[in-house]
């Protein structure tokens, strides 16, 4: 999402004559794009504004800016910083990012944090900032209505807006031209896309679809679905498209009901198991990966090896794991005591991650002697003789390939698997 976000940040400004550069030495202005979905993001942009401060002290005229969902929620305390910080800009504010630039380059303080029900950026053409030129995101719509009671983005990102389909598009026919073969569709809960035109309303299944018939050959990713919205509608989309990737990120946070239930997540144990149930049905060669939070409010031992029992149940193909961070404000922080020992959830959180370890080894031990469809990103990082591209289940695979190149569709049928990559042969 931040990716995304600065990729249209660069945009605007370019528009206003800066050019970004690789030398941060050189930089006359230096934003920082920030996250608060977590305490230990925003301490490392603390750390991160400490060493600045060096900078700030031998050239005078550098100035630096705090955007994103950390300028959101923090705006007096990092003003207070010392006169560190020149400039602080809210996630729905970036078109003003010129004219607050101009006011900081003047010896100002200019702040901006205004949310909006409107902005989308539809109409900017984001700058890409990835290094492969094969695979890139577009945003589809901003803010989240739904109230997990952990979750700082409501309060931060503002309420949810859809992106006009027509700028999404054409943003995705341009990659296209521009060499690109997959793009990542991106919201806080892809599911709720619902652009209004007149009576006439377009969700997300539809949306999806209108991406997939643009190009067969480039692949559409999405992320992130919701267990309580994601419709069988939206699986039979994807099925029937074979350029929709098999892989669905599906955040279970927690596989105890009665925590779900205190998160706030709308769904309880069953029905995501349900869920999962119907996608491993319509689209039988999919692959799933999670988010899971361990140590929330009044998590138990029997919630937890809950979680643990979901996530063996599922096999996931991957998951990102936290700990339960308390975030002031969200309904967590004002109702609930975040009373899981740090000594706690740290150990929870290993047993979960070790378990994890072994269900991505056993899924990748799983496509050994099969074959994919590989889209070629590049040459393996250890390895300029081998290529390195990506399974439609979005798993690495590296492989001898001479003769071609990056942005390339091959067949390549696994050989062998470290922890983390498929190894391969062109088939
Ligand atoms: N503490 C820990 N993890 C959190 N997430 C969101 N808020 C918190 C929090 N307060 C995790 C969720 C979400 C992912 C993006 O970040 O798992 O899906
Ligand atoms: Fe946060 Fe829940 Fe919205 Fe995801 S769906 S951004 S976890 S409030």
């Amino acid at each position: 999402m931040n990716v995304a976000d600065s990729e249209v940040v660069v945009s605007i400004l370019k528009g206003a004559g800066y050019s970004p550069t690789e030398v941060i030495n050189d930089a006359g202005l230096i934003l920082i794009n920030t996250c608060s979905i977590r305490d230990n993001a925003e301490q490392r942009i603390w750390g991160r504004l400490s060493a600045l401060g060096h900078m700030k002290k031998k050239n005078r005229d550098l100035r630096i800016g705090i955007i994103g969902c950390m300028a959101e929620r923090l705006k007096e305390k990092l003003l207070e910083t010392d006169q560190l910080v020149d400039i602080v800009v809210g996630p729905d504010a970036y078109r003003e990012l010129p004219l607050l630039v101009a006011e900081a380059e003047a010896g100002h303080r200019a702040v901006n944090v205004l949310l909006s029900r409107e902005e989308t950026y539809a109409d900017i053409s984001p700058v890409r900032m990835d290094k492969n030129g094969v695979s890139s995101f577009v945003s589809i719509m901003r803010g989240c209505n739904n109230m997990c009671a952990y979750c700082v983005v409501p309060y931060v990102r503002g309420a949810e807006r859809s992106r006009n389909p027509e700028s999404v598009i054409k943003e995705v026919n341009d990659l296209y031209q521009m060499g690109y073969r997959e793009v990542t569709l991106l919201g806080q809960n892809v599911d709720s896309y619902n652009w209004k035109n007149g009576a006439a309303a377009i969700g997300f299944p539809e949306l999806l679809s209108d991406v997939a018939r643009l190009n067969p050959l480039m692949r559409v990713r999405f992320s992130t679905s919701h267990p309580k919205d994601i419709s069988d509608e939206l699986l039979h989309v994807i099925s029937g498209h074979n350029n929709i990737c098999r892989h669905i990120h599906l955040p279970a946070q927690s596989g105890s009901s009665r925590i779900l239930k205190l998160m706030n997540r709308e769904y309880s144990r069953e029905w995501y198991l349900g869920r999962v149930n119907a996608i491993r049905t319509i689209i039988p060669e999919c692959a799933l990966s999670t988010d899971m939070i361990t140590g929330f409010c009044t998590e138990t031992d029997e919630d937890h090896k809950e979680s643990l029992s979901l996530m063996e149940l599922v096999e996931f193909d991957f998951a990102y794991m936290f700990k339960y961070s308390e975030r002031p404000g969200t309904k967590a922080a004002r109702k609930y005591s975040d009373d899981v020992p740090e000594d706690v959830k740290s150990e929870r959180l290993s047993e979960m991650i070790s378990l994890q370890n072994r269900l991505s080894a056993r899924s990748k031990r799983h496509d050994v002697g099969k074959t994919f469809e590989v889209l070629i990103e590049g040459t393996s990082k250890r390895s300029e003789e081998f290529l390195s591209g990506r399974t439609s289940q979005n798993k690495v695979v590296v492989f001898p390939g001479e003769n071609h190149s990056r942005g390339e569709y091959v067949k390549v049928t696994i050989e062998r698997c470290t922890s983390a990559t498929l190894i391969g042969k062109l088939a």
